[in-house]
């Protein structure tokens, strides 16, 4: 009888450290590429699709895995290379719009606290807002234009990931808005 309860104890036991380690086995996998940072467009919500390819630096990759820039970061504590972000905002006739220092022109301030969508203080939502356009809601200054190179009415030869993150971490750096800075949290 004793026997038959220790047994059953065991068997719990080992039962439950079975559980444990199917967990972790889990958790590991949502850490491999297969996962993707799920992008939607601002126009409408609905799925933007961007493919990791092969060609694709491994921050881009990085990026399409976790949704976080990992330029931001070396930018914030690195201005010569951020310089690289800067050069790229110019070239690509961002600075057309929003003016040469991002502190807006005949689009608005990318660098102030009054973001045209809330999301935007995150790296997933200002990518999403770039790489897909925007309709121009709120219709103060008109729309954004898509830019990726993988969307559908790309802009001229349109922009890859690797590109608009550089931007994208240029723009943080130039950041007078005052309060948080959840993008390098
Ligand atoms: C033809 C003009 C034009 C060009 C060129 C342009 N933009 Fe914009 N951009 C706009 C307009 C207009 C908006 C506001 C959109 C809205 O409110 O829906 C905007 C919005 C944005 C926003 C969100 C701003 C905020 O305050 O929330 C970002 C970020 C942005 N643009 C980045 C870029 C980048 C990066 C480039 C270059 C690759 C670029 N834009 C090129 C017109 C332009």
């Amino acid at each position: 009888m004793v026997n038959t309860k220790l047994c059953l104890l065991l068997m719990l036991v080992f039962s439950l450290c079975a559980c444990g380690k199917d967990d972790k086995a889990q958790t590991s996998a949502d850490l491999t590429p297969t996962k993707i940072c799920s992008l939607v467009s601002t126009k409408d919500n609905s799925p933007l699709v961007i493919k990791v390819l092969s060609t694709d630096t491994p921050q881009a990759k990085e990026f399409l895995i976790t949704c976080i820039n990992p330029y931001t970061k070396l930018y914030a504590k690195d201005a010569e290379a951020a310089k690289v972000g800067k050069k790229q905002f110019s070239y690509q006739g961002c600075s057309g719009c929003h003016g040469g220092n991002a502190n807006g022109l005949m689009g608005p301030s990318l660098i102030d606290a009054k973001w045209q969508y809330a999301k935007h203080i995150s790296d997933k939502g200002m990518f999403e807002t770039i790489a897909g356009g925007t309709n121009g809601s709120p219709p103060e200054w008109g729309s954004m234009l898509t830019w990726h190179n993988q969307l559908a009415g790309h802009t001229g030869e349109g922009l890859d990931t690797d590109t608009i993150l550089k931007i994208m971490a240029w723009l943080r750096t130039q950041y007078i808005g005052g309060g948080e800075t959840p993008w390098l949290n």
